[in-house]
Protein backbone atom coordinates (compact mmCIF):
# COMPACT_ATOMS: atom_id res chain seq x y z
CA UNK A 1 0.00 0.00 0.00
CA UNK A 2 1.26 3.45 -0.55
CA UNK A 3 0.10 7.10 -0.45
CA UNK A 4 -0.71 9.38 3.00
CA UNK A 5 -1.12 8.45 6.85
CA UNK A 6 -2.28 11.58 8.50
CA UNK A 7 -3.29 12.46 12.09
CA UNK A 8 -6.15 14.44 13.03
CA UNK A 9 -8.34 15.69 16.15
CA UNK A 10 -10.71 13.17 17.35
CA UNK A 11 -14.29 13.28 15.31
CA UNK A 12 -12.84 15.42 12.16
CA UNK A 13 -11.30 11.97 10.09
CA UNK A 14 -14.38 12.70 7.98
CA UNK A 15 -13.18 16.34 7.09
CA UNK A 16 -9.50 15.48 6.70
CA UNK A 17 -10.68 12.99 4.06
CA UNK A 18 -12.76 15.53 2.33
CA UNK A 19 -9.61 17.58 2.24
CA UNK A 20 -7.07 14.67 1.05
CA UNK A 21 -9.83 13.66 -1.23
CA UNK A 22 -9.90 17.03 -2.83
CA UNK A 23 -6.89 18.17 -2.99
CA UNK A 24 -5.27 15.18 -4.25
CA UNK A 25 -8.00 15.52 -7.18
CA UNK A 26 -6.95 19.19 -7.60
CA UNK A 27 -3.36 18.06 -8.17
CA UNK A 28 -4.28 15.30 -10.33
CA UNK A 29 -4.23 11.74 -7.87
CA UNK A 30 -6.65 9.22 -7.84
CA UNK A 31 -6.88 7.70 -4.76
CA UNK A 32 -9.48 7.00 -1.76
CA UNK A 33 -9.71 7.79 2.07
CA UNK A 34 -9.40 4.86 4.37
CA UNK A 35 -11.00 6.12 7.67
CA UNK A 36 -12.74 4.95 10.65
CA UNK A 37 -14.91 8.04 12.79
CA UNK A 38 -12.66 8.49 16.13
CA UNK A 39 -9.90 6.70 15.38
CA UNK A 40 -7.56 10.38 14.88
CA UNK A 41 -6.08 9.66 11.92
CA UNK A 42 -7.04 9.06 8.11
CA UNK A 43 -5.33 6.79 5.44
CA UNK A 44 -5.28 7.78 1.70
CA UNK A 45 -4.27 5.41 -0.38
CA UNK A 46 -2.62 6.18 -3.98
CA UNK A 47 -0.40 4.17 -5.83
CA UNK A 48 1.18 7.24 -7.71
CA UNK A 49 4.47 8.91 -7.40
CA UNK A 50 4.91 12.32 -5.67
CA UNK A 51 1.30 12.84 -4.07
CA UNK A 52 3.30 13.63 -0.83
CA UNK A 53 5.36 16.27 -2.54
CA UNK A 54 1.95 17.73 -4.04
CA UNK A 55 0.45 18.32 -0.68
CA UNK A 56 2.66 19.93 1.75
CA UNK A 57 1.75 19.66 5.83
CA UNK A 58 1.44 23.65 6.05
CA UNK A 59 -1.04 23.35 3.71
CA UNK A 60 -3.51 21.02 5.19
CA UNK A 61 -6.24 22.20 7.33
CA UNK A 62 -7.19 19.14 8.82
CA UNK A 63 -3.79 17.14 8.97
CA UNK A 64 -1.95 17.87 12.54
CA UNK A 65 0.81 15.03 11.10
CA UNK A 66 1.45 13.85 7.16
CA UNK A 67 3.60 10.95 6.51
CA UNK A 68 4.34 9.17 3.43
CA UNK A 69 2.79 5.33 4.23
CA UNK A 70 5.52 2.53 4.15
CA UNK A 71 3.35 -0.28 5.12
CA UNK A 72 0.65 -1.16 7.58
CA UNK A 73 1.62 -4.08 9.73
CA UNK A 74 -0.89 -6.33 11.44
CA UNK A 75 -1.30 -9.23 13.68
CA UNK A 76 2.45 -8.49 15.06
CA UNK A 77 3.84 -11.08 17.46
CA UNK A 78 4.12 -9.30 20.70
CA UNK A 79 7.21 -11.13 21.81
CA UNK A 80 8.64 -9.82 18.46
CA UNK A 81 7.33 -6.75 16.81
CA UNK A 82 10.68 -5.46 15.43
CA UNK A 83 11.67 -8.33 12.85
CA UNK A 84 8.52 -8.06 10.39
CA UNK A 85 9.07 -4.24 10.80
CA UNK A 86 13.24 -4.42 9.82
CA UNK A 87 11.97 -6.56 6.81
CA UNK A 88 9.24 -4.02 5.91
CA UNK A 89 12.28 -1.35 6.03
CA UNK A 90 14.49 -3.34 3.72
CA UNK A 91 15.83 -1.03 0.69
CA UNK A 92 14.25 2.39 2.67
CA UNK A 93 16.86 5.33 2.93
CA UNK A 94 18.65 5.80 6.09
CA UNK A 95 16.45 7.76 8.81
CA UNK A 96 18.24 10.73 10.91
CA UNK A 97 15.63 9.92 13.65
CA UNK A 98 12.14 7.62 14.76
CA UNK A 99 9.55 8.25 16.77
CA UNK A 100 7.03 5.89 17.50
CA UNK A 101 3.55 7.03 18.30
CA UNK A 102 -0.02 6.48 18.57
CA UNK A 103 -3.42 7.89 17.98
CA UNK A 104 -4.57 10.87 19.79
CA UNK A 105 -7.69 9.38 20.29
CA UNK A 106 -9.13 7.43 23.58
CA UNK A 107 -8.95 4.34 22.04
CA UNK A 108 -5.00 4.46 21.55
CA UNK A 109 -3.97 7.18 24.53
CA UNK A 110 -3.23 4.24 26.59
CA UNK A 111 -0.49 2.35 23.86
CA UNK A 112 1.69 5.40 24.94
CA UNK A 113 3.09 3.03 26.91
CA UNK A 114 3.93 0.51 24.58
CA UNK A 115 4.78 3.51 22.36
CA UNK A 116 7.70 4.79 24.69
CA UNK A 117 9.14 0.90 25.56
CA UNK A 118 8.98 -0.08 21.71
CA UNK A 119 10.91 2.89 20.88
CA UNK A 120 14.07 2.49 22.99
CA UNK A 121 13.97 -1.44 21.85
CA UNK A 122 13.49 -0.35 17.93
CA UNK A 123 16.43 2.44 18.21
CA UNK A 124 19.31 0.46 18.30
CA UNK A 125 17.71 -2.50 16.31
CA UNK A 126 17.73 0.13 13.68
CA UNK A 127 20.91 1.44 13.63
CA UNK A 128 22.72 -2.19 13.97
CA UNK A 129 20.81 -2.85 10.40
CA UNK A 130 21.71 0.19 8.98
CA UNK A 131 18.46 1.73 9.02
CA UNK A 132 19.04 4.93 11.61
CA UNK A 133 22.19 7.41 11.98
CA UNK A 134 24.41 7.44 14.76
CA UNK A 135 22.96 10.38 16.07
CA UNK A 136 19.86 12.22 15.14
CA UNK A 137 19.94 13.86 11.65
CA UNK A 138 17.12 16.58 10.72
CA UNK A 139 18.27 16.69 7.20
CA UNK A 140 17.78 12.94 6.50
CA UNK A 141 13.88 11.45 6.64
CA UNK A 142 12.52 10.48 9.67
CA UNK A 143 10.73 6.86 10.00
CA UNK A 144 7.78 7.41 12.02
CA UNK A 145 5.82 4.00 13.85
CA UNK A 146 1.86 4.33 14.18
CA UNK A 147 0.47 1.89 16.95
CA UNK A 148 -3.12 2.05 16.30
CA UNK A 149 -3.44 -1.30 18.47
CA UNK A 150 -0.95 -4.07 20.46
CA UNK A 151 -0.56 -5.90 17.01
CA UNK A 152 -1.26 -3.11 14.42
CA UNK A 153 1.03 -0.60 13.40
CA UNK A 154 1.67 1.77 10.50
CA UNK A 155 5.12 2.84 9.28
CA UNK A 156 5.53 6.33 7.53
CA UNK A 157 8.13 8.52 6.50
CA UNK A 158 8.15 12.48 7.07
CA UNK A 159 10.24 14.52 5.72
CA UNK A 160 11.59 17.35 8.42
CA UNK A 161 10.92 20.27 6.13
CA UNK A 162 7.46 18.74 5.15
CA UNK A 163 5.96 17.95 8.30
CA UNK A 164 4.80 18.80 11.94
CA UNK A 165 7.70 19.34 14.20
CA UNK A 166 6.34 17.91 17.20
CA UNK A 167 5.22 13.93 18.20
CA UNK A 168 1.70 13.20 17.32
CA UNK A 169 1.77 16.15 15.47
CA UNK A 170 1.25 18.64 18.92
CA UNK A 171 2.79 21.26 19.87
CA UNK A 172 3.84 20.93 24.03
CA UNK A 173 2.39 24.59 25.31
CA UNK A 174 2.64 25.39 29.09
CA UNK A 175 -0.17 27.69 30.11
CA UNK A 176 1.80 30.19 32.63
CA UNK A 177 0.05 31.06 35.29
CA UNK A 178 -0.35 34.63 34.40
CA UNK A 179 -2.20 33.93 31.10
CA UNK A 180 -5.37 35.46 31.81
CA UNK A 181 -7.08 32.53 29.87
CA UNK A 182 -6.73 29.17 28.08
CA UNK A 183 -7.31 31.09 25.07
CA UNK A 184 -3.73 32.25 24.95
CA UNK A 185 -2.50 29.35 23.90
CA UNK A 186 -4.05 29.00 20.70
CA UNK A 187 -2.37 32.49 19.56
CA UNK A 188 1.18 30.98 20.75
CA UNK A 189 0.32 27.74 18.81
CA UNK A 190 -0.71 29.89 15.88
CA UNK A 191 2.47 31.85 15.98
CA UNK A 192 4.34 28.27 16.08
CA UNK A 193 2.46 26.23 13.76
CA UNK A 194 1.55 28.95 11.31
CA UNK A 195 4.41 31.53 10.70
CA UNK A 196 7.82 29.76 9.51
CA UNK A 197 10.94 30.75 11.99
CA UNK A 198 11.96 33.03 10.05
CA UNK A 199 8.23 35.00 9.98
CA UNK A 200 8.09 34.68 13.43
CA UNK A 201 11.61 37.08 13.62
CA UNK A 202 10.40 39.38 10.91
CA UNK A 203 6.62 39.72 11.14
CA UNK A 204 6.56 39.83 14.83
CA UNK A 205 8.78 42.85 16.11
CA UNK A 206 8.57 44.94 19.26
CA UNK A 207 6.77 48.08 18.79
CA UNK A 208 4.55 47.07 16.08
CA UNK A 209 0.71 47.79 16.20
CA UNK A 210 -2.28 45.59 16.58
CA UNK A 211 -5.80 45.41 16.83
CA UNK A 212 -7.68 42.36 18.94
CA UNK A 213 -10.97 42.23 17.90
CA UNK A 214 -12.99 40.11 20.91
CA UNK A 215 -10.19 40.06 23.16
CA UNK A 216 -11.80 39.70 26.69
CA UNK A 217 -10.67 38.64 29.12
CA UNK A 218 -7.36 38.97 26.94
CA UNK A 219 -5.08 36.05 26.33
CA UNK A 220 -4.50 37.15 23.01
CA UNK A 221 -3.51 40.49 23.89
CA UNK A 222 -1.40 39.03 26.17
CA UNK A 223 0.45 37.14 24.17
CA UNK A 224 0.77 40.06 21.73
CA UNK A 225 2.05 42.09 24.28
CA UNK A 226 4.80 39.42 25.46
CA UNK A 227 5.97 40.09 22.05
CA UNK A 228 6.06 43.89 22.87
CA UNK A 229 3.24 44.84 20.29
CA UNK A 230 1.38 47.90 21.30
CA UNK A 231 -2.24 46.77 21.18
CA UNK A 232 -5.77 48.20 20.96
CA UNK A 233 -8.12 45.36 22.38
CA UNK A 234 -11.76 45.54 21.15
CA UNK A 235 -14.15 44.13 23.28
CA UNK A 236 -17.43 44.80 25.93
CA UNK A 237 -16.24 42.59 28.53
CA UNK A 238 -13.21 43.53 30.58
CA UNK A 239 -9.58 42.35 30.04
CA UNK A 240 -7.73 41.23 33.39
CA UNK A 241 -5.94 44.12 35.37
CA UNK A 242 -2.17 42.74 35.06
CA UNK A 243 -3.04 42.52 30.57
CA UNK A 244 -3.57 46.58 31.05
CA UNK A 245 -0.74 47.13 33.24
CA UNK A 246 1.87 46.45 30.60
CA UNK A 247 0.36 50.11 29.08
CA UNK A 248 1.31 48.44 25.95
CA UNK A 249 -2.76 48.27 25.57
CA UNK A 250 -6.02 50.43 25.04
CA UNK A 251 -8.94 49.01 25.67
CA UNK A 252 -11.94 50.09 24.04
CA UNK A 253 -15.55 48.91 24.64
CA UNK A 254 -17.20 48.70 21.06
CA UNK A 255 -18.45 46.36 18.35
CA UNK A 256 -15.75 44.32 16.69
CA UNK A 257 -17.38 43.85 13.23
CA UNK A 258 -17.79 48.10 12.56
CA UNK A 259 -14.57 49.30 14.48
CA UNK A 260 -12.06 50.62 12.26
CA UNK A 261 -8.49 51.81 13.05
CA UNK A 262 -7.65 55.43 12.52
CA UNK A 263 -3.93 54.46 11.25
CA UNK A 264 -3.17 51.19 9.27
CA UNK A 265 -1.59 48.35 11.60
CA UNK A 266 0.51 45.82 11.43
CA UNK A 267 -1.72 43.21 12.89
CA UNK A 268 -5.16 42.37 13.59
CA UNK A 269 -6.26 39.40 15.41
CA UNK A 270 -9.66 38.32 15.95
CA UNK A 271 -11.39 35.50 18.55
CA UNK A 272 -14.96 36.37 18.56
CA UNK A 273 -17.29 33.79 17.77
CA UNK A 274 -19.69 34.35 15.47
CA UNK A 275 -20.37 32.89 12.07
CA UNK A 276 -17.25 32.04 10.28
CA UNK A 277 -18.72 33.64 6.71
CA UNK A 278 -19.54 36.94 8.41
CA UNK A 279 -15.56 36.69 10.09
CA UNK A 280 -14.47 35.75 6.65
CA UNK A 281 -15.78 38.53 5.20
CA UNK A 282 -14.79 40.81 7.82
CA UNK A 283 -10.97 39.81 7.64
CA UNK A 284 -11.12 40.21 4.17
CA UNK A 285 -12.35 44.00 4.16
CA UNK A 286 -9.58 44.86 6.71
CA UNK A 287 -6.92 43.33 4.28
CA UNK A 288 -8.25 45.08 1.12
CA UNK A 289 -8.78 48.43 3.15
CA UNK A 290 -5.21 48.30 4.19
CA UNK A 291 -5.96 48.48 7.96
CA UNK A 292 -3.73 45.76 9.18
CA UNK A 293 -1.12 43.70 7.09
CA UNK A 294 -1.36 40.45 8.70
CA UNK A 295 -3.74 38.38 10.76
CA UNK A 296 -4.60 35.69 12.70
CA UNK A 297 -8.02 34.58 13.28
CA UNK A 298 -10.53 31.96 13.93
CA UNK A 299 -13.35 30.94 12.10
CA UNK A 300 -15.57 28.44 14.42
CA UNK A 301 -16.63 25.57 12.65
CA UNK A 302 -20.57 24.56 12.03
CA UNK A 303 -21.89 21.39 13.19
CA UNK A 304 -21.86 19.88 9.40
CA UNK A 305 -20.33 20.34 6.55
CA UNK A 306 -17.37 21.92 8.16
CA UNK A 307 -14.94 20.78 5.09
CA UNK A 308 -17.16 22.80 2.78
CA UNK A 309 -17.86 25.51 5.19
CA UNK A 310 -13.37 25.62 5.17
CA UNK A 311 -13.40 26.39 1.78
CA UNK A 312 -15.73 28.45 0.96
CA UNK A 313 -14.51 30.96 3.92
CA UNK A 314 -11.18 30.63 2.48
CA UNK A 315 -12.41 31.49 -1.08
CA UNK A 316 -14.40 34.66 0.75
CA UNK A 317 -11.32 35.39 2.19
CA UNK A 318 -8.69 35.38 -0.85
CA UNK A 319 -11.53 36.68 -3.57
CA UNK A 320 -13.12 39.96 -1.46
CA UNK A 321 -9.09 40.86 0.10
CA UNK A 322 -7.94 41.89 -2.97
CA UNK A 323 -4.68 39.99 -3.29
CA UNK A 324 -3.11 37.50 -0.26
CA UNK A 325 0.85 36.57 -0.42
CA UNK A 326 -0.14 34.22 2.13
CA UNK A 327 -3.39 32.11 3.37
CA UNK A 328 -2.61 29.29 5.82
CA UNK A 329 -5.17 27.74 7.99
CA UNK A 330 -5.00 24.64 10.56
CA UNK A 331 -6.46 23.18 13.17
CA UNK A 332 -4.40 23.58 15.86
CA UNK A 333 -4.12 21.30 18.52
CA UNK A 334 -5.81 24.12 20.93
CA UNK A 335 -8.53 24.46 18.67
CA UNK A 336 -11.69 22.61 19.08
CA UNK A 337 -14.73 23.32 16.43
CA UNK A 338 -12.43 25.71 14.95
CA UNK A 339 -9.46 26.64 12.69
CA UNK A 340 -7.35 29.14 12.74
CA UNK A 341 -5.97 31.51 9.91
CA UNK A 342 -2.86 33.21 9.23
CA UNK A 343 -3.28 35.64 6.19
CA UNK A 344 -0.73 38.50 4.53
CA UNK A 345 -0.51 40.91 2.11
CA UNK A 346 3.15 40.90 2.96
CA UNK A 347 5.67 43.53 3.79
CA UNK A 348 7.36 43.61 7.58
C1 LIG B 1 -13.49 33.36 22.90
S1 LIG B 1 -13.63 34.91 23.62
C2 LIG B 1 -12.08 35.63 23.32
C3 LIG B 1 -10.99 35.13 24.19
C4 LIG B 1 -9.70 35.90 24.01
N1 LIG B 1 -9.14 35.71 22.68
C5 LIG B 1 -8.66 35.54 25.03
O1 LIG B 1 -7.63 34.98 24.63
O2 LIG B 1 -8.85 35.78 26.23
C6 LIG B 1 -14.67 35.77 22.52
C7 LIG B 1 -14.88 37.22 22.84
O3 LIG B 1 -15.45 37.86 21.71
C8 LIG B 1 -16.25 38.91 22.19
N2 LIG B 1 -17.16 39.32 21.10
C9 LIG B 1 -18.10 38.61 20.48
N3 LIG B 1 -18.72 39.36 19.54
C10 LIG B 1 -18.11 40.58 19.58
C11 LIG B 1 -18.30 41.78 18.88
N4 LIG B 1 -19.21 41.89 17.91
N5 LIG B 1 -17.50 42.84 19.18
C12 LIG B 1 -16.55 42.73 20.14
N6 LIG B 1 -16.34 41.61 20.85
C13 LIG B 1 -17.12 40.54 20.58
C14 LIG B 1 -16.93 38.35 23.42
O4 LIG B 1 -17.31 39.40 24.28
C15 LIG B 1 -15.82 37.48 24.01
O5 LIG B 1 -15.13 38.17 25.03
Amino acid sequence: MQGLLCYCRQGFEPELAGELTQRAAEAGFAGYARTQRNDGYVVFACEDEGLSEALPWQQLVFARQKLALITELRGLDPADRITPMLAALAGTPRFGDVWVEHPDSDAAKPLAGLARSFGNALRPALRKAGLLSAKEDSRLPRLHVLFVNGDHAFLGIAQPADAAPWPLGIPRLRLLPDAPSRSALKLEEAVLALLRPDERETLLRAGMSAADLGAAPGGWTWVLTRQHLRVTSVDNGPLRQHVLDTGLVEHLRADGFRWQPAQPLDWMVCDMVEQPRRVAERMATWLREGWCRHTIFNLKLPMKKRWDETTLCLEILREQSGGLRTVRAKQLYHDREEITVFASKGGR
